[in-house]
This record gives C-alpha cells, sequence and structure tokens, in this order.
C-alpha cells in the first residue's frame, strides 16, 4: 500500500517560509573547512546543527576527531552524531551529509554576498553552501519538524551522521565510520546520502557511482627568497618556469591524460554499459548551461556522460606562492607548489596511480635538467564507488521520487567525489544510495552557488516520502 502522505506534503508547505529561515541561519556561518581561521566557524556551524537536532528531540553527540593531520595546532571540527527514535520494530537509515563548505568571497565575483542567502524573483537561493551541502543536511532535519507539526507517524529510526571536513578530503572519518560500524551505526539498514546534483534541471536522479579523486601537489623550489627579476632575471634558474612546464606535461587541451599506463589502469566499456547512456535525461544544451560556455571537450551526449562517470580526468587546480594579484609584479618566486588532481574510476587502485604520477612526474622535471629541487606528493586520495542500483533501497527511493516529482528518476553515476561513500558500504556491509537534491545549474564550488526554492521544498518532502517507502520496501535483496 502507498504511503499515505498528504498530511505530510501539506505541512512542509506550510513550513516552506521557517525552512527557508533555517537555510538562512546555516547559509550565515561561514564554516569554510578549508580556512584555519574559519575553524571556530565550522565548529559553530557543527553546534548550531546539534542545537536544532536537540531541539527536534533527537539524541545528539558531538564525537571530537583529534589533531588535524599535518596541522597539529588545529583541531578538526566534531562529528555531530545524532538518533531520532529507537523502536525496535522500525527499520534503521543511516544518513550522512556535511556542514563545511568550500571557500567564497564577494571578490571572487559573486552578485551576492556569499554568506547571506538570497531569493531572487524566480526562488533561487543564493549562497554558499545551499546546495552543497547545507539545504540537504538541513532537508532531513526540516523532515523531522514537519513530521512533528503534522502529526504523522516517523516511519523509521533516523541515525545522522554530519560532518565537517569533507570539502578537505574528510580527514579523520573513516576511522570514525570503521570503529562505529559495529557500536553507533550498528542498527543501519541501509544508508542514504543527499551530496549530489541532478544532471540537468527538470529530471531526478537517483546515483549509484562516483568517482575518486587522488590530489597532489608538486613543490619546486630554488633559491632562499622571492627575488627581483630585473636584478637575477637570466642568471638564476626559476621554480615557476619549471612548474609550469611539469603541470603543462600532465594532459592536453582535450583532456587526455599524458601518464604512461594510467589509461590501462581503466576497466574496459562493454556493450551493455555502452547501451546505458543513450536514454539518460541529458542534453548538450544542459551541459553547456552548467558550463556557462559551449567549450565542451566533446560534441556529443554519450561520449560526455562517459568522460565525466567512467573515464579518469586530471585537472590543474592552482599554484600556491605564484603571484595572483592584479598588475605587474617582477618578482621571481622562490618556491611554488603546483595542485592537481586525478579524478579515478573502476579499476583503478589509488597505489597504482601514485606509483605511475611520482615516476611520470619525476622524468618530466629531470628533462628540465634544473637545479632547482621538485617534490610531488599526494595530499589525500579517496576511492571511486560504483553500487548496485538494484536493491530496495534504490526501489524505495524511486518510488518516493516519482510521488513527489511525477517522473521515474534516471539511474545515474557522477563525476564528484564523495569518499566516505565507499566506507560506509564496506564499514556497514549495508547498500549506499545517494539522493540528491539540487541541480546541475546550482553551481556548487563556483560563485554563485544556490539552491532553488522548489527543489528544497520538494526535495525536503522527497526526502520524507523516502523514509515511508524505504520503511515498507519488501527486503528481496
Ligand atoms: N557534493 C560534492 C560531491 C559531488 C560533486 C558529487 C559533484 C557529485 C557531483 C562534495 O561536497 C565534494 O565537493 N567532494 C569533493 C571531494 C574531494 C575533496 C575529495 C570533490 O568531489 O571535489
Ligand atoms: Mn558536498
Ligand atoms: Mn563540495
Amino acid at each position: 500500500m502507498a504511503p499515505q502522505l498528504d498530511g505530510y506534503f501539506k505541512q512542509v508547505d506550510t513550513l516552506s517560509d521557517h525552512f527557508i529561515e533555517r537555510l538562512r541561519k546555516a547559509v550565515a556561518i561561514p564554516s569554510i573547512s578549508a580556512d584555519e581561521e574559519r575553524r571556530p566557524d565550522v565548529v559553530r556551524m557543527g553546534q548550531f546543527l546539534a542545537d536544532e537536532l536537540t531541539a527536534l528531540g533527537a539524541e545528539v553527540e558531538q564525537r571530537p576527531l583529534g589533531k588535524q593531520p599535518g596541522k597539529e595546532h588545529l583541531e578538526l571540527p566534531p562529528v555531530v552524531v545524532a538518533r531520532y527514535g529507537n523502536d525496535k520494530k522500525k527499520r534503521t537509515i543511516l544518513v550522512y551529509g556535511h556542514y563545511d563548505v568550500q571557500p567564497a568571497g564577494k571578490e571572487d565575483g559573486w552578485a551576492t554576498e556569499p554568506f547571506e542567502l538570497t531569493v531572487d524573483s524566480k526562488g533561487r537561493m543564493y549562497g554558499r553552501g545551499s546546495t552543497d551541502d547545507k539545504g540537504p543536511v538541513l532537508g532531513w532535519l526540516n523532515a523531522i519538524e514537519a513530521h512533528q507539526k503534522a502529526g504523522v507517524d516517523f516511519p523509521v529510526n533516523l541515525l545522522m551522521c554530519f560532518e565537517g571536513m569533507e570539502e578537505y578530503g574528510s580527514e579523520g572519518l573513516d576511522d570514525f565510520i570503521n570503529a562505529e560500524a559495529k557500536k553507533y551505526f550498528v542498527d543501519a539498514d541501509a544508508v542514504c546520502i543527499s551530496d549530489n546534483y541532478w544532471l540537468g534541471t527538470e529530471k531526478p536522479c537517483l546515483t549509484y557511482g562516483l568517482r575518486g579523486c587522488s590530489y597532489y601537489s608538486v613543490e619546486i623550489s630554488g633559491p632562499g627568497q622571492d627575488l627581483h627579476s630585473g636584478v637575477f632575471g637570466g642568471t638564476a634558474q626559476e621554480p615557476m618556469t619549471d612548474l609550469m612546464r611539469v603541470l603543462a606535461s600532465l594532459v592536453d587541451t582535450d583532456g587526455k591524460i599524458q601518464i604512461p599506463g594510467l589509461a590501462e589502469l581503466v576497466a574496459p566499456l562493454t556493450d551493455d554499459e555502452k547501451s546505458l547512456y543513450g536514454d539518460i535525461a541529458f542534453t548538450m544544451d544542459n551541459l553547456y548551461e552548467s558550463l556557462g560556455s559551449q567549450t565542451s571537450i566533446y560534441p556529443d551526449k554519450e561520449k560526455t556522460l562517459m568522460a565525466r562517470w567512467r573515464y579518469p580526468s586530471l585537472s590543474v587546480h592552482g599554484v600556491e606562492g605564484a603571484f595572483s594579484q592584479p598588475g605587474a609584479k617582477t618578482v621571481i618566486p622562490a618556491k611554488v607548489i603546483g595542485k592537481f588532481s586525478i579524478r579515478t574510476v573502476p579499476n583503478m587502485e589509488p597505489e597504482d596511480v601514485d606509483k605511475l604520477v611520482y615516476k611520470y612526474v619525476g622524468e618530466q622535471f629531470k628533462k628540465l635538467n634544473s637545479k632547482n629541487k621538485m617534490t610531488c606528493t599526494l595530499q589525500h586520495s579517496g576511492k571511486w564507488w560504483v553500487a548496485s542500483p538494484k536493491h530496495w533501497n534504490f526501489t524505495a527511493a524511486a518510488k518516493a521520487t516519482e510521488r513527489v516529482w511525477g517522473v521515474k528518476p534516471d539511474l545515474t553515476r557522477e563525476g564528484g567525489s564523495i569518499p566516505v561513500t565507499l566506507t560506509f558500504e564496506q564499514a556497514t556491509g549495508k547498500n549506499v544510495l545517494l539522493l540528491p537534491m539540487g541541480s546541475s545549474t546550482d553551481a556548487a564550488h563556483s560563485i554563485n552557488e544556490k539552491l532553488d526554492k522548489k527543489n528544497y521544498i520538494e526535495g525536503i518532502k522527497l526526502l520524507g516520502a523516502y523514509l515511508h517507502y524505504v520503511a515498507e520496501e519488501p527486503m528481496t535483496n
């Protein structure tokens, strides 16, 4: 029997302004995990969540994760874990999200203040973290509140795990999940993560795969301090020149990775898999819209989706120590650190990737015959994840999606990474589902990040509806 959801849905609509205010409060806390100076704000954001959850009647704990590796003066922000309901007759669903955000500043080109939620006439709610991942995290809290106010029995026991270091590689969380799998998380029957996005703007999806991410830095140094290029240009070998040449050797204009041996680690494409891409609701116009340009590598949808989901990519992100202000400073930087990462896919083992990277970068630097010093190191790595969508967890989510959005969701993979997905799967032995709230135009990590009001409010309905369907879906596999 389809669950009775009308009372719950109506209550979500009634409370929609209140839920937007809750998001406004969360966005106002600049919980940037990458900024040391912002660490107190990350902690404040965890406290905000803990307070809201306590007020809703959940049992909440803030668990310490110890010091940040490599920055021993810095305490990691706590994991906020909570339990809502403890009825042995009900199923238990474990949900994960993150309360930290990417850096943002008005000077990056935002049209509005990044930490002030700004709603425009089309219902677009702009603010850092709106879609990644504060909106979805609050979605779970809002679902609890709407059940209470509608007087609808909560269908499951909900276990929650919200972390504050996701955007920095989820420092410390793997150990925590592994340690708690048979303790705090022991009752979990299935796991749900709302931390990705629809492929376009119209059709919802359920996601069963993610790429991994191995993040490297290449440090090149020589002179004892920054130098005047008029005095020393032409007489000293320059670290930046070496770095540019090394970075340029990694990948070509069409995204082809130049590291020998890497392509051989990738699982071959089967005919079965090939046939999946055509049916996915995704167009090149979707891509152009989210790119904000037509500078795509491939002209067609299938190749684009494959490049995003099932082939590796290498991106060069930036250079620490480089002159980057406006103007024309005539400096020779003494030490520069280039940053790049590789999105990994089945069947690439992170250790094999590391070996190939170190070997290639070493060879490229050696070829330069430079007297400068180069070191290449791994900053963090998380493995790819591909699960079976043929599981009652996915079936329940598909029914909930159809109920809320009126269409069957596409089954998709993603190019981004949520490294703890695999950790949850392996540590609990349970199925993990990715259930997105936002859409392809939300611009996570970019300027003008937003979440559409419609996706937020219907998304809250979806998360609640999912819990009802997952409570009664036959556990066939
Ligand atoms: N929400 C994203 C993950 C994501 C991005 C899923 C795009 C699907 C599509 C998450 O917050 C994130 O940004 N993850 C990082 C992980 C990295 C630091 C290891 C990423 O993908 O860059
Ligand atoms: Mn995220
Ligand atoms: Mn993110």
